[in-house]
């Protein structure tokens, strides 16, 4: 049986996470968030008080590590993290460095087991060739509304036209970055997001049996 990869891209809120869990368990595919790899280092920055405008700081810190976490955590689901995150996000050697753990994790990890992976550049740029490509579409405020939902549930503090600035600014940053900026990976389906989960997940559905 030959390795099946589905890739999940879209902008932050846009439903990347449960649609990948929805996946991996009726499919019985194995997720990887690639977010939670990203969240997990500035987890580590944040721990270490690096500061995060010197490059020669980060680039010490990654040049010490052979491997990261990709273990959720609450506390690594808080808009502070998700900012840092972004930010370290725009440097290439973080982006090496998150990549080759990714490719690694897919070769290293049980023979047979296929695999949907989530995140900004994955079907664009670190499985180009996957089996499947899907990017999330959902509009700003629905997003911004689920984020707000979302934080509130978590017992974080949150005011929603905050929420929807800060998912904006984040969607600039990864938009207009130079390295592997988020796009609509090549040869991928849009899937629309706005509505019901049964909605989406029809439409998931259909492409996956066709793979
Ligand atoms: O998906 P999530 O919101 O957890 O990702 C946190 C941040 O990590 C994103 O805003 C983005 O800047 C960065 N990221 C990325 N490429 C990925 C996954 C996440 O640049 N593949």
């Amino acid at each position: 049986m030959k390795k099946i990869i589905i890739t999940v891209d879209g902008p932050a809120a846009s439903g990347k996470g449960k649609i990948s869990k929805y996946i991996s368990r009726k499919w019985n595919y194995k997720h990887l968030d690639s977010g939670i790899l990203y969240r997990n280092l500035a987890y580590i920055f944040l721990q270490n008080g690096i500061n995060l405008n010197s490059t020669k700081e980060i680039k010490k810190i990654i040049n010490k590590k052979n491997t990261i976490s990709y273990r959720k955590s609450k506390k690594l689901r808080t808009e502070k993290i998700s900012k840092i995150a972004s930010k370290i996000a725009v440097h290439q050697f973080v982006r090496n460095f998150i990549n080759k753990f990714q490719r690694k994790f897919i070769k290293s990890n049980l023979k047979n087991r296929h695999f949907v992976i989530d995140g900004r550049d994955i079907g664009s740029v670190v499985f180009k060739n996957a089996n499947l490509k899907l990017y999330i579409d959902v509009s700003e405020k629905n997003r911004a509304k689920r984020r707000y939902k979302q934080l509130i549930d978590n017992g974080e503090k949150s005011i929603y036209p905050q929420i929807l600035k800060d998912i904006k600014l984040r969607d600039k940053k990864d938009k207009a970055r130079k390295n592997s900026p988020l796009v609509i990976p090549k040869g991928a389906f849009i899937i629309d997001n706005n509505s019901s989960f049964r909605n989406t997940s029809l439409q998931i559905n259909k492409l996956i049996k066709k793979i």
